[in-house]
């Protein structure tokens, strides 16, 4: 499950940077400087899921998950829309998995990780409200 997560992270990171590359028109600057933090923020959250899983005693993929950049503004923030989505519905389920097996720490690292998937979550629709 962690791999899972790693490696969704690791298309996350690469997904956000190549559309803020390639993000042009309205409020070109402000939208597309959100896509490069929300791409770092991943960065981080692939790095402390990785420091768990080797702590846990595996070995972090390298392997991205399917990146999907899209081709107009549209197309882009519904993918990642989906990839939000995804990430929140797995790190959920690893917090329950945590929980059962008493791994308090897993599950505060996936609480931490969640609520900012949530906040970029947020972000990614807002756009699609303007
Ligand atoms: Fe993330
Ligand atoms: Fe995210």
């Amino acid at each position: 499950m962690l791999n899972k997560a790693i490696a969704g992270e690791l298309q996350a990171i690469i997904q956000y940077m190549w559309q803020h590359v390639q993000w042009k028109g309205i409020e070109h600057y402000s939208v597309s400087e959100g896509f490069k933090e929300i791409a770092v923020g991943e960065m981080k959250h692939a790095e402390k899921i990785a420091e768990r899983l080797w702590y846990l005693g595996g070995k972090p993929t390298i392997q991205p998950a399917p990146i999907f950049v899209g081709n107009t503004l549209e197309e882009m923030i519904q993918f990642d829309i989906k990839a939000e989505l995804e990430a929140i519905n797995l790190y959920k389920e690893i917090m329950e998995t945590a929980q059962k097996e008493g791994d308090v720490a897993t599950k505060e690292i996936f609480e931490d990780i969640e609520e900012d998937e949530e906040e970029h979550h947020d972000f990614f629709t807002s756009l699609l409200e303007k």
